[in-house]
């Protein structure tokens, strides 16, 4: 049985004040949710507190990002020894760093790679954009995505990935994909690559979350969908009693 999984990935919003207020709140209302894993990724500025904030609510934190690189002249960055130190998730390869920051299936897969060394739980995001929706063209990039991404990691280690379907389209849009639309493209396109490359067993075990537009109302829309995991969350996990409702949607 793989256990559902809600995390909110804050993008770059949020103080270090504005953090610690936010999930002080939420740990009262989610302490006592056990049957969710619930991971908060707030920018790198507020891990610690965060972190600090939710130790007795049973959340994880993660990273929004990291380099690949162990250490050095790589201005700006943040390695993976790094992020280990204040936290135990990474989202590689998020639609925005590609979109804006020149990531690409290479980089999130070396950035795979150094996370399996350092025995982060990644959560890799894949989806298609808008034009590539249009023009029929999800199989080819959410499968591509996959395979590249994961591409080498060891069977053990592949088992313990989160991947995150986003469709780039329904990202911060209010279109949300639907339940069964979703649902189809993870069985089809993502446990059926990851079947591919590791075997049925571990396709089975991966959590597949849906991202792009999740809300309070819609939350169960994709929880009662038998490949569906749970959700990365945006926008909806910056507010205190959606997010706690969406957890709660479980
Ligand atoms: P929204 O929930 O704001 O659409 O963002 C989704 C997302 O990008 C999560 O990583």
């Amino acid at each position: 049985m793989r256990k559902p999984f809600v995390a909110g990935n804050w993008k770059m919003n949020k103080t270090i004040a504005e953090a610690r207020e936010l999930v002080e709140k939420m740990s009262a209302e989610i302490k006592d949710v056990a049957t969710v894993e619930k991971v908060f990724c707030p920018p790198f500025t507020a891990l610690a507190t965060v972190r600090d904030a939710l130790k007795n609510a049973e959340c994880g934190v993660g990273a929004q990002n990291m380099h690949w690189e162990e250490k050095g002249a790589f201005t700006g960055e943040v390695a993976p020894n790094m992020v280990k130190e204040l936290c135990e998730y990474v989202i590689l390869g998020h639609s925005e760093r590609r979109a804006y920051f020149g990531e690409t299936d290479a980089t999130v897969n070396k950035k795979l790679h150094a996370a399996q060394k350092h025995a982060l739980v990644p959560i890799v995001c894949v989806g298609e954009t808008l034009d590539e929706y249009e023009s029929d063209r999800t199989q080819e990039i959410v499968s591509s995505q996959t395979r590249l991404g994961l591409a080498g990691v060891s069977a053990d280690y592949a088992a313990k990935i989160v991947v995150a379907y986003e469709p780039v389209w329904a990202i911060g849009t209010g279109k949300a994909s639907t339940g069964a639309a979703a649902n189809a493209v993870i069985k089809d396109f993502i446990r059926s690559t990851i079947a591919d490359l590791y075997g049925a067993e571990t396709a089975q075990a991966v959590r597949v979350l849906y991202g792009g537009s999740v809300t309070a109302s819609n939350a169960k829309e994709f929880f009662t969908q038998p490949d569906i995991d749970g959700a990365l969350v945006g926008g909806a996990s910056l507010k205190l009693d959606e997010f706690v409702s969406i957890i709660k949607a479980f």
